[in-house]
């Protein structure tokens, strides 16, 4: 179920007022006030962006387990921006920028926002927030790199069936979580689409300003990224916001 609402000040606070059951979802066609990660702002022209957010309410779903929700949401959206690519005959993939950014080439396309509500030991409830730019060309935030499907195939495309094509995607790779099998296919699909995921590449230690050269060894299973510095014998591991990608 997709409620559609034409504004909202951010789908994310919204969809926690409705008391929507599991799996539902908000969009909004203007949001006026899209929060983003380390309190940004989200910039979406009224009309022209993906603007929702999904509710779980998942029954025992372990709180350390909760970084499979960030792969299940991302592992989706890249899925589906990768479709969408193909089928404008484009030789581009989308990939996910730990933890849960969506690429293409070096360009944004996809935020996330994911706000857990935790009951003792358990995640009671989720929500998914996702802006992905669809039909907007112009970005005028100072957002790094912005990027939309209309500004890599040049077509216009139907956003109600965009965000029902990732809701279903969500809930299925979400499903997936419920069992070890379908978190290890989880875990496969989303090392499989990480942006960086070869070679050696620059980054900065954010609590000493420390800059190395480093591959991505892997993903823990508490979501933190495991770097392997040039001539290091030992992985380092950092959080999100401890590591920022040079
Ligand atoms: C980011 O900073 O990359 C995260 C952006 C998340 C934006 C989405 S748009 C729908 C949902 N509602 C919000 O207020 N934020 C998220």
């Amino acid at each position: 179920m997709i409620i559609t609402v034409p504004e909202a000040l951010s789908t994310n606070s919204l969809i926690r007022e409705m008391d929507l059951p599991h799996g539902a979802a908000l969009r909004a066609v203007n949001q006026t006030a899209g929060r983003g990660q380390r309190g940004n702002s989200w910039e979406a022209e009224p009309g022209k962006n993906l603007t929702f957010s999904v509710i779980l309410r998942p029954q025992s779903f372990p709180a350390e387990r909760q970084f499979l929700i960030s792969q299940a949401s991302a592992v989706a959206c890249a899925r589906l921006v990768t479709d969408i690519l193909r089928q404008a005959n484009l030789p581009l993939e989308a990939q996910v920028k730990w933890p849960n950014d969506i690429y293409v080439g070096h360009k944004k396309i996809v935020g996330m926002l994911i706000e857990n509500t935790l009951s003792g030991q358990f995640v009671s409830s989720s929500v998914i927030g996702i802006g992905l730019n669809v039909n907007q060309t112009l970005f005028l935030s100072d957002a790094p790199n912005p990027v939309s499907l209309a500004n890599l195939t040049g077509s216009n495309y139907d956003i109600d069936h965009i965000a029902r094509r990732l809701l279903d995607l969500i809930l299925g790779y979400f499903d997936d979580t419920m069992n070890e099998k379908g978190c290890r296919k989880l875990d496969n699909l989303y090392r499989s689409m990480l942006y960086r995921r070869d070679g050696i590449h620059r980054w900065c230690e954010a609590a000493t300003r420390r800059e190395f050269f480093a591959s991505i060894e892997g993903i823990d299973n508490f979501g933190r990224l495991i770097l392997r510095p040039q001539h290091a014998s030992q992985p380092l591991i950092y959080s999100f916001k401890e590591i920022i990608y040079l």
